[in-house]
């Protein structure tokens, strides 16, 4: 893996220890430890200008860019050589420069890269079985960590970012894109098509199978506030949409025996008293029961409907935007719960092998933490550096956890 530059190092330092003043000779040490540079080269002297006055240039490199950092608003001095974040600096996001990629941290089952997922997969051979991954959304008001706003572009990034991972899916490999479809055309309450549009280029360039639009329905706040509450001409959305898609529909490695659900105690009753008690045809004929044969069958539970129903929060997702938030790190407001992505993980990949599940665009690592609680190997990639220290709050119990250098305290 690369290295980052001298300014990344910088701003992470203070990122680790966002409440804290932190002394020049605390951030020298600091750059020592996660840069790997080794203390002595911060008191190697050179003569600089004409009066050949003797300067440390490593500290002066430094120093440049702790000035840049005052500029942007990031860091402010509290006392001679000693600069903390302001307000904005905490909100800050740092992305991965280009073409780098360094370990976020690890676990005995899985890495997590701080990087652009193009960059990161393109590198990998690996063979994956599955892919769980919510990109960025297309948002008229992009969010901190950027959207983009144009259809055409937006396709085109999400090929370009899949493409490396379709590249090494395995014979009957899945790939599940949340997106939202809650996106309007400009001053109008009709919606953009670019999901339709989306999942055709996808077919078209990548070769994927449409499985099925799974539907995710949570509790999400109501929206489109301007369409719906405003205007009163649209409907409070409720869900988001899952592409579920295959490289090879014939070899599918699905299998709802993995996800099925209690039967309902009515549904028992029927089994109880020997099934369906008469005889019906619906549907013109396309769907009849028989008397004490339809339903009559003990089976294991429930096949899942393809609405999938979970919450938009859960108690592992609580917990870690209070420790996040305790450490003074900027909160993720596009995470999944748990639920979501370990459903997909059970369907979708077998128990117990040695399968791969990626996500490109990782976020707090959700993806990965369900893929680590169900004992699946994982690999992700976020380019955001505070969203990886933040997301690695919720691997620390894990076997075999360690953080990458550019992260460690
Ligand atoms: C919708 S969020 C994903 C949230 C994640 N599913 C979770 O539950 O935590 C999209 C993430 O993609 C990241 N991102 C955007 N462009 C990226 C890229 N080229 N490579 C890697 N990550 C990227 C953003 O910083 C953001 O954290």
């Amino acid at each position: 893996m690369e290295k980052i530059g001298l300014f990344e190092h910088i701003a992470l330092t203070y990122v680790k220890a966002p409440d804290t003043s932190v002394s020049n000779d605390d951030l020298y040490r600091g750059l020592s430890a996660s840069a790997g540079i080794p203390m002595a080269e911060f008191d190697k002297k050179e003569a600089i200008g004409t009066a050949g006055k003797e300067y440390s240039t490593l500290k002066r490199r430094v120093r440049w860019h702790q000035q840049t950092m005052k500029q942007l608003g990031l860091i402010e001095n509290q006392a001679r050589g000693a600069w903390r974040l302001t307000r904005k600096g905490k909100e800050m996001l740092t992305p991965a420069p280009a073409s780098v990629v360094m370990l976020g941290f690890s676990t005995d089952l899985g890495i997590a890269i701080w990087g652009a997922c193009q960059d990161v997969f393109s590198r990998s051979d690996e063979p994956i079985t599955l892919c769980v991954t919510s990109p960025p959304y297309m948002l008229r008001n992009p969010r901190a960590y950027g959207n983009l706003d144009n259809e055409v572009g937006y396709i085109d990034f999400i090929c370009r970012s899949i493409e490396p991972i379709v590249k090494n899916l395995v014979p009957g490999g899945s790939v599940c894109l949340n997106i939202s479809q809650d996106i309007f055309e400009k001053g109008l309450p009709s919606r953009s098509m670019y999901c339709e549009r989306l999942l055709l280029a996808i077919h078209d360039r990548l070769g994927l199978h449409l499985m099925d639009r799974l539907v995710w329905e949570s509790n999400k706040p109501p929206g489109p506030i301007a369409w719906a509450s405003k205007q009163r001409v649209q409907l409070n959305v409720s869900y988001e949409i899952v592409y579920w898609m295959t490289n090879d529909p014939s070899r599918v490695r699905s299998d709802n025996r993995r996800v099925l659900q209690e039967h309902s105690e009515q549904h028992l009753r029927l089994i109880k008293g020997g099934g369906e008690q008469r005889d019906g045809s619906y549907s013109d004929g396309a769907y009849t029961i028989r008397k004490g044969k339809s339903f009559s069958n003990q089976t294991a539970g429930k096949i899942p409907k393809n609405i999938l129903k979970f919450s938009s929060t859960c108690a592992d997702k609580r917990s870690l935007a209070k420790t996040v938030d305790e450490m003074g790190l900027p909160i993720h407001g596009a995470t999944m719960p748990l639920a979501l992505p370990k459903f997909l993980i059970e369907f979708l990949t077998g128990a117990g092998e040695d399968e791969l599940v990626v996500d490109p665009f990782g976020g707090w690592f959700r993806t990965a933490k369900a893929a680590q609680s169900l004992g699946r190997r994982w690999m992700s990639s976020e380019m955001m550096g505070e969203y990886v220290l933040g997301g690695s709050k919720g691997f620390e119990g894990a076997d075999g956890f360690r953080l990458g250098s550019a992260f460690a305290v």
